[in-house]
């Protein structure tokens, strides 16, 4: 509340009778007590916020207890509420994607009021629209510029700005310093071959030298929208396309997708556990983290954990692009990330959208990266020594970024999740044995000339 105002309020109400001839007559005083009232009420809601404009309940679906993700964010959204005089309630989502898209669509079909804001992810943008707050209302123009242009493209729907850019993600290699040099390889791999060689190597010598569960690999196998995205990599990566491309192609189907699944269904049970089937993105990094794999592929957040004092691997480890399908194949990562949504049933739109905000805005995105290595939306904090020095390998992700992958989730819109239902399924059946590479894509495409029909 600024002075000013209270000021300028206080002395209207205060001048009345002298501006007006005095009023004996009960229209006039009627008329009077209720300017006063008026006036006080206007008075108390500027002094007060807490009690008029804000005092509002927000629940708020944030991050889940993937790493510190969830933590973290219930903490500066409550300080948010202090701050405003608001109060929040955090409400826990699962760590896996796909089952939170489950839950957050139960809440959207009822139209309920139960979740003012929702973090979303990156493909869910036409699922999510039509059960958004359009934000072009809360975030001027210059705000929103300052933000990555493809995710705020990805993020509008229709014209409208389903969500906020919270932070940003991309697929990475993990890969032990230490044990490296101890098998004497200089550099990590380049291509998924030269991964193979090495993980083996490593992880046979370890194995003998006492380990025997050690890991040569371990990535996401989990029939979830966890392998859709290390598929989509594997895929990319040896030329293989995105399932559905941009122009509605449906181009699965193809000699370079299959090689890809075939060479990712060669990893379990030799370089990688058998369990890597059921593995999300926690599963994988507690083996990682616990020193028992050579090579993780994951998203950043796992940085600043491996890196913490306290874990076993840190300063023994590093990250880079994931490798090429081989030497004509390209790097590819997937590209991730979630974002701040205000529900269409929310009874309190403007204290949400102030929460989304404060959240999003420069200084928050900041402690993020510095506190738990999360990507901001901001390409200013790419160049932000503080960031820098916490993330050394945030230097070269503009570029990594630039070239992410994206899951085909704008050309499907609200039938995304069906296609990568089904692409997972099959990948995950793919590297279980329960299907052929080739019975896989097969079995994709029909969905995939379905939807896009
Ligand atoms: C990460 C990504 C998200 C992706 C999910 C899959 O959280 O940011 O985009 O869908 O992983 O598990």
């Amino acid at each position: 509340m600024s002075i000013p105002a209270l000021l300028i309020v206080t002395s209207q109400v205060q001048s009345y009778p002298e501006r007006f001839p005095p009023m004996n007559s009960p229209t006039h005083s009627l008329r009077r007590n209720a300017i006063l009232w008026f006036g006080s009420l206007v008075v108390a809601s500027l002094i007060a916020p807490s009690v008029f404009g804000a005092g509002a309940t927000i629940r708020f679906a944030g991050d889940s207890d993937v790493g510190e993700g969830g933590r973290w964010t219930r903490a500066v959204a409550e300080q948010w509420a202090e701050k405003t005089g608001n109060k929040l309630e955090y409400i826990s989502r699962p760590n896996d994607a796909s089952a939170t898209l489950q839950l957050f669509q139960q809440y959207w079909a009822a139209k309920s009021p139960d979740v003012d804001v929702f973090m979303v992810d990156v493909i869910w943008q036409g699922i999510a629209a039509p059960h958004s707050v359009d934000l072009k209302k809360y975030f001027k123009d210059d705000e929103i510029k300052a933000y990555f242009p493809r995710i705020i493209e990805n993020n509008t729907v229709k014209g409208k700005l389903v969500s906020i850019p919270w932070f940003t993600d991309a697929g990475l290699l993990y890969y032990r310093t230490d044990l490296l040099e101890k098998y004497g390889y200089k550099e990590p791999p380049k291509t998924w071959e030269e991964l193979a060689e090495m993980a083996k190597k490593i992880q046979d010598g370890e194995r003998q030298a006492g380990k025997p569960d050690f890991q040569g690999f371990v990535f996401e196998g989990k029939a979830s929208e966890s392998v859709t995205c290390n598929a989509i990599e594997w895929i990319y990566s040896y030329g293989g396309g995105v399932i559905v491309e941009p122009d509605k192609k449906v181009t699965i189907n193809n000699p370079h997708a299959i090689k890809a699944l075939e060479t990712a269904k060669s990893w379990v049970g030799t370089i990688a556990p058998p369990g890597v089937t059921t593995y999300g993105e926690e599963e994988a990094r507690n083996v990682w983290q616990a020193g028992n794999a050579a090579f993780m592929r994951n998203w950043p957040y796992a940085y600043s954990l491996g890196q913490d004092p306290k874990s076993v691997i840190s300063g023994k480890f590093d990250v880079t692009v994931l490798p090429k399908g081989g030497p004509d194949g390209k790097n590819a990562a997937c590209l991730g990330g979630w974002q701040l949504m205000v529900s269409a049933y929310s009874k309190a739109p403007d204290a949400a959208a102030d929460l989304v905000h404060y959240l999003t805005s420069e200084e928050l995105q900041k402690k993020h990266a510095v506190d738990i290595s999360l990507l901001p939306t901001l390409p200013a904090l790419y160049s932000d020594a503080d960031v820098l020095a916490k993330n050394p390998f945030y230097k070269n992700l503009l570029d990594v970024l630039k070239n992410a992958v994206a899951r085909p989730s704008t050309v499907t819109g609200a039938d995304y999740n069906q296609l990568s239902t089904a692409f997972f399924q099959n990948v995950n059946k793919v590297l279980t044995g329960g299907a052929s590479a080739q019975e896989a894509v097969s079995q994709v495409e029909r969905v995939a000339k379905r939807i896009v029909r």
